[in-house]
């Protein structure tokens, strides 16, 4: 019973988080000409989210990018320890820089927004990179809601970040994420790419292997 109302809880939460994601932040939202009422329900941003990596040469407003910050922090975490720290990054020559310190990390110099996920050593803990994973898909698909692409860019010169962020011996930084409103704005609406993903029969096996 207690479980039952748990996951009413969760599916009325989640229904009403899609609609109007937080009153106030909605109430900005729509004062900077965001229309919040559009929004799309969880599976349908699950279905559809692709990576984007070409970007509008345009910024994301103030309550935009607090809304996908705040879908990161809302994550959770193995013993919700919440073990990052995000810096998000909007200069141009920063964002630059940071493109420059991964092998694919290209699509950074021309985002809107970088979010860099900061984290205790991976090495120590195997559950960390999975909450950072967990953060960075919350942030993606709140992004995607809004109209927004974004595209994660794999970091290997991570003490050449530390140097270019400021951030202290003990976090480490693999993963950041580009964000910003597609250059190819069909991609928002476009259906799901024909092979994009494996069928279920290919992945799943029930009971065991
Ligand atoms: C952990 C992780 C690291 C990634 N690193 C990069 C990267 O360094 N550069 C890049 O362009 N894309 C990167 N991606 C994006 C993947 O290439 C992309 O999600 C995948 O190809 C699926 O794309 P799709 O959703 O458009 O089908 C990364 C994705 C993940 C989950």
């Amino acid at each position: 019973m207690a479980i039952l109302y748990l996951m009413q809880v969760e599916i009325a939460t989640l229904t009403s988080f899609a609609r109007n994601p937080e009153p106030s932040q909605s109430k900005g939202l729509r004062a900077q000409g965001v229309d919040m009422e559009v929004a799309m329900n969880v599976s349908d941003a699950i279905r559809t989210k692709r990576a984007v990596r070409k970007f509008q040469d345009k910024s994301l407003p103030e309550d935009v990018i607090r809304a996908i910050l705040n879908a990161g922090r809302r994550s959770q975490s193995s013993k919700n320890e919440q073990p990052w720290q995000f810096i998000a990054i909007q200069d141009e020559s920063t964002l630059k820089a940071l493109s420059e310190l991964g092998t694919y990390a290209g699509h950074l110099a021309g985002a809107a927004l970088a979010v860099a996920i900061l984290t205790p050593d991976p090495v120590e803990k195997f559950q960390t990179l999975f909450d950072a994973g967990q953060a960075a898909a919350f942030m993606q698909l709140a992004a995607w809601e809004l109209g927004v692409g974004s595209c994660p860019a794999s970091i290997y010169e991570s003490e050449k970040a530390r140097t270019l962020l400021g951030f202290p011996s003990e976090r480490h930084l693999r993963i950041a994420l580009s964000f910003g409103y597609p250059a190819d704005e069909a991609k928002l609406s476009a259906a799901p790419k024909k092979g994009g993903r494996r069928a279920l029969d290919e992945i799943v096996h029930w009971e065991k292997w």
